[in-house]
């Protein structure tokens, strides 16, 4: 067992620089299966997620190597099993990606329903009617059953407006006979940075990033290189500690477009915050402001970004209401915030945080991995010591969160118990 143990008090000054992002690695990985070549990846953060899909896929087959820490190359020519490990899918989400993508090369595609974080019921409805109107044939019982004799191009429009649903469809469709119209389509950077990827290799993706996205099939992808964007939700993390300790940090290997949304809320909440070509400088003022935070899908407050704003709230001066729009139930870590005194009531899909003075450190758990986030900042922020446990959520998706954190002045470290 490991848990990260956070004095709190200190202001955090200095740089941070922010890894490749998850969302985008997660799919990335698993799209080179569509890929008939050797793909070499740039800018991966080395965190739990990446490891856990690099070790299904060479169960597949594929060969997988680091060229260093951050540079994968994935040769999946040999990858001749169509399923994987339900103990192995079932530790992360994007393992669904796995369906698209084996859909896409095989026809055919064999994998558990995901795991990840619990947020209530996580429905795939969206990804299957996708794939079904490209001409698959899918069961969905415990495991799910793709197959097609053919894939054909086809229009689909989103009920929802869902990420995964978005690149599923998006990875099914690349390879196949004619053109695909996916309408009501997620925005996310990730969602821009899987097209720009499928489109180095050969594919033919347009409006990546908009509403609708256009795939003409192609008949296959070749290798190359491709290097990840920085990941929109760790910078916003560290943006978010900044503020939180009336530190002054500069944030870097970010794109300052994918952050307006957070930096806006910063500023109303008091912070200042200036942003540079490919970084972001954040200096608290020592006054947190109440504010109302929605989250939405991108452009909008980013739904994984909630629990690091409550902890922030929770010191402000007055009453804020943080509204979940995205998920169903994505405030369980609120019971621990309470722990650490903070005065939050929890109502359906919003949160009333009434602000405190001060948090006072305690004994508290990661929930998920961005409620774990949001309890190491609590833990920065608060008066004494802090105990953070289950941790292995954080490490699905931050690189070394403790280090970066010392690294800026932080009074904090792991501990193996
Ligand atoms: C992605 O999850 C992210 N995960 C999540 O980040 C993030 O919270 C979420 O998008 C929203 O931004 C990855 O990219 C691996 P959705 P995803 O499909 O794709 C409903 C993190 O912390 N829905 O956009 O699973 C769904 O229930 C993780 O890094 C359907 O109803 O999210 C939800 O209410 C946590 N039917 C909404 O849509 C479907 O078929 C958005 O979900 C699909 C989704």
């Amino acid at each position: 067992m490991e848990k990260i143990v956070v004095c709190g008090g200190r202001e955090l000054h200095g740089e941070v620089t922010i890894s490749g992002a998850k969302n985008a690695a997660v799919a990335i990985i698993p799209a080179a299966i569509l890929v008939d070549g050797v793909c070499v990846i740039e800018n991966v953060p080395n965190i739990r997620d990446v490891h856990v899909i690099v070790g299904i896929m060479e169960h597949m087959g594929a060969k997988i190597e680091f060229l260093d820490k951050y540079t994968l190359r994935v040769d999946c020519s040999s990858m001749d099993k169509q399923t994987a490990p339900q103990e192995m899918v079932r530790k992360m989400r994007a393992s669904y990606y796995l369906i698209g993508s084996l859909l896409g090369r095989f026809h055919k595609a064999e994998i558990a329903m995901p795991g990840g974080c619990n947020f209530g019921s996580r429905p795939i409805d969206q990804h299957i009617k996708g794939f079904r109107a490209l001409g698959a044939e899918v069961a969905c019982e415990g495991m799910v059953r793709a197959s097609a004799d053919e894939l054909v191009g086809t229009s689909v429009y989103l009920d929802i407006v869902s990420v995964g649903a978005t690149i599923n469809i998006m990875l099914a469709a690349v390879l196949a006979k004619g053109n695909t119209t996916i309408e009501n389509v997620a925005k996310e950077p990730h969602i821009v940075d899987l097209a720009n990827f499928l489109n180095a290799m050969g594919a033919d993706i347009k409006g990546a990033g908009t509403d609708v996205i256009r795939i003409r099939g192609v008949e296959k992808l070749r290798g190359g290189t491709y290097s990840i964007i920085p990941d929109q939700i760790e910078a916003g993390t560290f943006m978010i500690a900044a503020a939180a300790t009336g530190g002054d940090v500069l944030v870097k290997n970010v794109i300052p477009k994918h952050m307006e949304s957070v930096s806006a809320k910063l500023i109303e909440i008091g912070a200042e915050v200036t942003e540079l070509d490919d970084a972001i400088r954040v200096k608290g003022t020592g006054v947190i402001k109440k504010a109302n935070v929605k989250t939405l899908p991108y452009p909008g407050f980013p739904t994984d970004m909630q629990p690091q704003i409550v902890a922030l709230l929770s010191v402000a001066e007055g009453t804020s209401i943080v509204t979940e729009s995205v998920w169903d139930s994505r405030f369980q870590y609120v019971d621990e915030l309470r722990r650490m005194g903070a005065d939050i009531r929890v109502d359906g899909k919003t949160a009333v945080i009434n602000g405190v003075r001060n948090l006072e450190g305690a004994s508290v758990s990661a929930t998920d991995l961005r409620g774990g986030a949001g309890m190491v900042i609590a833990g920065l922020m608060a008066k004494g010591s802090t105990e953070i446990r289950e941790i292995q959520h954080i490490d699905r998706g931050y690189e070394k969160m403790e280090e970066k954190f010392k690294e800026l002045g932080a009074d904090i470290h792991r501990v193996f118990e």
